[in-house]
C-alpha cells in the first residue's frame, strides 16, 4: 500500500477501533501523505509498497479518517485502528504502534500524540486502579478532606535515622502521608530496607500521638526483579503504599507491579514525563500518559499542580484530571498535586481540584522558617480552614476536553 491509501476521508470509526489524534507538521511531503506515512507505519506499513502484503493484512491497515487543517504547514489527524492490531492487557506493545517509529520518521517535522481512545472492550483487559478514591479514603480514615503529604527534603542525602525522624515531625504536624522522592532508592547512605524500618517505627509512634492515620510511600524504583522483592517487604512490613517512577521504570514494570495484586496503594510518580509532554507540537500529551496510567492500574498520580514550580496551566492540568477521573470502565485514580508548592497554595488547590486530592509539599514545609513541624502545621491548617470555611467548588467544574 501506498502512503495516501491509509486516507479514507469518508471512513465512519468502528465501535472497536482505537483512535488517535495527533498534532502533525510535514516537513516535505504533502500533509495527506504524510499522515498516511503516520498511519502505515504505526499499523502494517513501511516506506515502500512490499511484496509479502496479503489482502487480510491490507484490512488491518490503520485510516486516517480526520485532517484538519490549523495553518499552512500543520493539522490535527484522527487516525483509526482494528483493535485486533494489538495484544490486550500489553500497553508497551500499543506504544510501540501508536508511539514509536512514527517519532523519528524523516518526513514528519513535528508529531505529537495528543489523545487516546480505547473502546470499553478494549479498556476492560488492564487492570486498572484496585482502590479508587473511596478506597485510599477507608484506608486513610479521612473522609472528605485533601489528603496532605509531604516529600522528604533534602531530596537525597539524609540517613535512614534522619529520614525517619523529618518523617516523624512531619506527620506529627499534620501530615497524612509522607513519601520519598523520586530519585531516592538504594543508596550507600540511605538503605532501604533500614529506612523502611525506622520511618514505619516513627510511623507507629506518631499514629499513638496523634490518634490519626499516617502513611508512608517508599519509593521501589528499581530493576524489576528487584522491585518486585522491595515491594513484596513492603507488604510484609504491613505499610499501605509503595512508589514507582512509572516514566523511568516503563510501563511494563509498572503493569508487573500491579498485576502482583499486592495490598498496597501504588502512587505515581511521573518524574521525566516532560522530555516527551512539554513540547506542544513532539511528543506525547501527560493526558496520554494519565491513561496509560490509569489502565497500568496506578491509585494515586502526579497530574501537575497548576500552580507552584511545574510548567502546565490550568487548562492542561484539567486534561489529566478526566483522563484520570472520568468513566471509562476502570476505576478512577487519585489526583496528586505536587511541586513548589506552600500553604499560601492551598485555597487555589482546592478550588480547583476539590477535595478529592493529595496536596503534596517538599519545600512548602521543610522550609518553613521555624522546622518542618511548623511547616507542617501550616499546611494542615491551611487545608482544614478552607474546608470549614469556603464553598468549595467541585473538580468536575474544571475537568474540560
Ligand atoms: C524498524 O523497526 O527499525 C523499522 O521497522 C525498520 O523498517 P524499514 O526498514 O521497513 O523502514
Ligand atoms: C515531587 O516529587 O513532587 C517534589 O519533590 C515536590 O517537591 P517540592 O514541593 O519541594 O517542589
Ligand atoms: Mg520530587
Amino acid at each position: 500500500m501506498k502512503y495516501t491509501d491509509y486516507i479514507d476521508l469518508t471512513y465512519t470509526p468502528y465501535k472497536n477501533d482505537i483512535i488517535c489524534k495527533f498534532y502533525l507538521e510535514p516537513l516535505r511531503l504533502s500533509l495527506k501523505e504524510t499522515a498516511g506515512a503516520v498511519a502505515a507505519e504505526s499499523s502494517i506499513g513501511t516506506w515502500t509498497e512490499v511484496k509479502t502484503e496479503k489482502q487480510y493484512v491490507k484490512k488491518l491497515a490503520a485510516k486516517v479518517f480526520s485532517i484538519e487543517q490549523t495553518n499552512k504547514k500543520a493539522a490535527i489527524i484522527e487516525i483509526a485502528y482494528s483493535s485486533k492490531l494489538f495484544e490486550q492487557g500489553n500497553i508497551p506493545n500499543i506504544l510501540s504502534s501508536i508511539a514509536g517509529n512514527i517519532f523519528g520518521l524523516e518526513e514528519i517535522k513535528n508529531i505529537r500524540l495528543l489523545d487516546i481512545n480505547f473502546p470499553k472492550s478494549f479498556i476492560k483487559s488492564f487492570q486498572g486502579p484496585k482502590y479508587r478514591i473511596k478506597g485510599i479514603r477507608e484506608i486513610m480514615k479521612i473522609e472528605n478532606r485533601p489528603l496532605l503529604g509531604t516529600i522528604i527534603k533534602p531530596k537525597l542525602g539524609l540517613n535512614s535515622e534522619d529520614h525517619a525522624k523529618v518523617a516523624y515531625v512531619s506527620w506529627l504536624g499534620g501530615c497524612d502521608l509522607v513519601k520519598d522522592d523520586e530519585n531516592l532508592s538504594n543508596q550507600n547512605f540511605n538503605r532501604f530496607e533500614v529506612r523502611l524500618k525506622k520511618t514505619l517505627k516513627m510511623k507507629d509512634k506518631a499514629e499513638k500521638e496523634t490518634g490519626e492515620k499516617k502513611a508512608y510511600i517508599i519509593n521501589v524504583t528499581a530493576e524489576t526483579k528487584e522491585m518486585i522483592k522491595r515491594v513484596k517487604l513492603v507488604e510484609n512490613y504491613c505499610n499501605e503504599y509503595v512508589m514507582i517512577d512509572v516514566i523511568t521504570s516503563g510501563f511494563a514494570a509498572l503493569q508487573t507491579l500491579r498485576n502482583l495484586d499486592l495490598n498496597l496503594i501504588i502512587h505515581a510518580h511521573r518524574a521525566g514525563h516532560a522530555a516527551v509532554t512539554k513540547s506542544k507540537k513532539h511528543g506525547i500529551s501527560m493526558k496520554v500518559i494519565a491513561k496509560l496510567c490509569r489502565f497500568a492500574g496506578v491509585d494515586q498520580l502526579h497530574v501537575g499542580a497548576a500552580f507552584g514550580k511545574m510548567f502546565e496551566n490550568k487548562q492542561e492540568v484539567g486534561k489529566n484530571l478526566k483522563a484520570i477521573k472520568e468513566e471509562c470502565g476502570l476505576k478512577e485514580v487519585m489526583p496528586v498535586a505536587s511541586g513548589g508548592l506552600s500553604p499560601k497554595d492551598v485555597p487555589n488547590i482546592i478550588n480547583f481540584f476539590g477535595r478529592d486530592v493529595v496536596i503534596q509539599m517538599g519545600g512548602g514545609i521543610h522550609g518553613h522558617i521555624k522546622g518542618s513541624l511548623y511547616g507542617a502545621k501550616a499546611a494542615r491548617e491551611a487545608i482544614e480552614s478552607v474546608i470549614s470555611g469556603i464553598e468549595i467548588k467541585e473538580a468536575q467544574k474544571h475537568i474540560k476536553n
